[in-house]
């Protein structure tokens, strides 16, 4: 594949976020690459096709964006500070984001939020129309942009139009909450293909777009026939890049600086890690509720126990995550209050960015890592901690309702509502013997290995790609048009 000649691209990526994050370094600020496999993922597929990375370069007020990373070509799309207001923190993070991840946050509904959700899906629809060639695949990412297949498809109909939900997707009765939902799902049902990270969200979108939108399946759920075009659904987990996890984690320098975090906290017998977003939707205080219950009950103590809990700042001008800071910080600090001792505090807390390799300095340093979503889409943290494990050590506390849990069946699976259950699994996790414990990480790792993100991106780009099947005889889902 190679770019047309009139500098338009056969492959367009569009994402809330171009893959580079700005970083106020003392007065010289730098732009840096955006953390996460997603970026070297697609980069690596950009380059090969010579694509271009459509998205918004962060809050207002700085330096421009680079005009390429890595050889690939960005396009800023702008955000004005009103729409940071109503588009950002609003629609997408104060309405979609909790109502997607169960309504554990009451999600706000606001006609002013959704008219600047439509109108900045608009730009970016628009700048994918322009820089895209004839033909071209656009590929679409997450919450933010539900809109931009449907749109886009209006303004190009020649195109091959993918979209991507990184995050999870709900059930019928809580997604018809929402007042915009026909719109949504028809934004959505603008594009050929349809990815969720697990099987059940891309039925939850099919069930509800036959039943809310004209889209008719010939019986087959996962293949819906929508203003005479044929739309897939799939579910396309997304994965890490594990060969680079595994490289670092065999480093000299991080093996050592592992040994050094040990230790750092006093070189506890045991120590617990967790890593996270500060994100109301992952648990963090229950976790750290739960080990502090296990020092009450005597089954910890101070000095031989010890977690480590990093928590990633996050859409910190949002007064909800400014909220979950606040009550995950009084918990830390009632947690140590209560059962740290002079010198020995049970959680070691740190509300800071990490860089990759002190990343997987610390998954080498815990012995239980505590991943316990209410919700979340996949959880990549999950997947790198195991595929850091290369000596079979370690083991994973996981939430059955991260999509991780899905293929990661061997990790010790809890309910992370039910504090007792969560108490249970760290406890077993710790006794179980070091035989089970090894197998267990072995067959993660198996399962994780079989696909990376590079195996992601590109089996959804060749189900993109795939040529489509004649519009197929449908069953008349009783769409009244309401
Ligand atoms: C989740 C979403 C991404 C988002 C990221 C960070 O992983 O699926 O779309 O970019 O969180 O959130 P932010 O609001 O800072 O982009």
């Amino acid at each position: 594949m190679s770019s047309s000649s009139r500098g338009r691209s056969n492959l367009v990526i569009v994402a809330n976020r171009l893959p580079v994050r700005y970083s106020p370094n003392g007065d010289a600020g730098e732009w840096l690459t955006s953390p996460g496999g997603l970026v070297s993922a697609l980069t690596a597929v950009l380059r090969e096709c010579e694509g271009l990375w459509i998205g918004w370069a962060g809050t207002a007020g700085h330096e421009p964006p680079p005009k390429d990373y890595e050889g690939i070509p960005l396009r800023a799309v702008e955000i004005n500070a009103e729409e940071y207001e109503n588009f950002y923190l609003g629609f997408s993070n104060a309405t979609l984001w909790p109502l997607y991840h169960d309504a554990i946050r009451y999600p706000e509904f606001h006609r002013q939020w959704w008219h600047a959700y439509e109108e900045v899906n608009r730009r970016y629809a628009a700048a994918a129309a322009e820089a895209a060639a004839e033909g071209a695949m656009v590929w679409v990412h997450d919450y933010q942009l539900q809109l931009v297949p449907g749109m886009l498809r209006a303004l190009r109909p020649d195109l091959r139009i993918g979209f991507f939900l990184h995050i999870p997707f709900p059930a019928t009765e809580l997604f018809t909450q929402m007042p915009w939902r026909r719109q949504i799902l028809e934004g959505i049902l603008g594009a050929d293909l349809i990815g969720f990270q697990v099987h059940s969200a891309a039925l939850n979108f099919s069930r509800v777009a036959r039943r809310l939108t004209s889209a008719q399946s010939h019986g087959m759920p996962l293949q819906l026939v929508y203003e005479g075009r044929s739309v897939q659904v799939g579910a396309f987990p997304i994965s890490i890049d594990s060969a680079r996890i595994v490289e670092t984690a065999a480093e000299p320098a991080i093996r050592s600086r592992a040994k050094e975090i040990r230790a750092e906290l006093g070189d506890p017998e045991l120590v617990l890690l967790g890593v996270d977003r500060l994100d109301y939707t992952k648990g963090i205080r229950q976790r750290i509720k739960a080990v502090s219950e296990l020092h009450a009950d005597g089954y910890f103590v101070a000095g031989r126990d010890v977690m480590v809990q990093i928590a990633v700042p996050s859409r910190e001008s949002d007064p909800h995550y400014d909220e979950a800071r606040k009550e995950l910080e009084q918990s830390v600090s009632e947690a140590n209050g209560d059962q740290g001792l002079v010198g020995r505090p049970i959680i070691h807390y740190l509300h800071q960015n990490v860089d990759f390799d002190e990343l997987v300095a610390l998954y080498l340093a815990a012995d239980i890592m505590l991943v316990t979503p209410f919700r979340d889409g996949m959880n990549l943290v999950a997947k790198e901690y195991v595929m850091s494990r290369t000596d079979l050590s370690g083991r994973l506390v996981l939430s059955e309702f991260a999509g991780a849990a899905i293929e990661l069946r061997d990790a010790f699976l809890v309910n992370p509502h039910d504090l007792e259950h969560v108490k249970e699994a760290i406890r077993t996790a710790k006794e179980v013997s070091e035989k089970e414990a090894r197998s267990r990480m072995a067959r993660m790792r198996r399962r994780i290995l079989r696909r990376t993100v590079y195996d992601w991106a590109n089996s959804f780009l060749a189900a993109l790609a795939a040529p489509h099947d004649e519009t197929p005889d449908v069953v008349d889902n009783g769409y009244s048009g309401a």
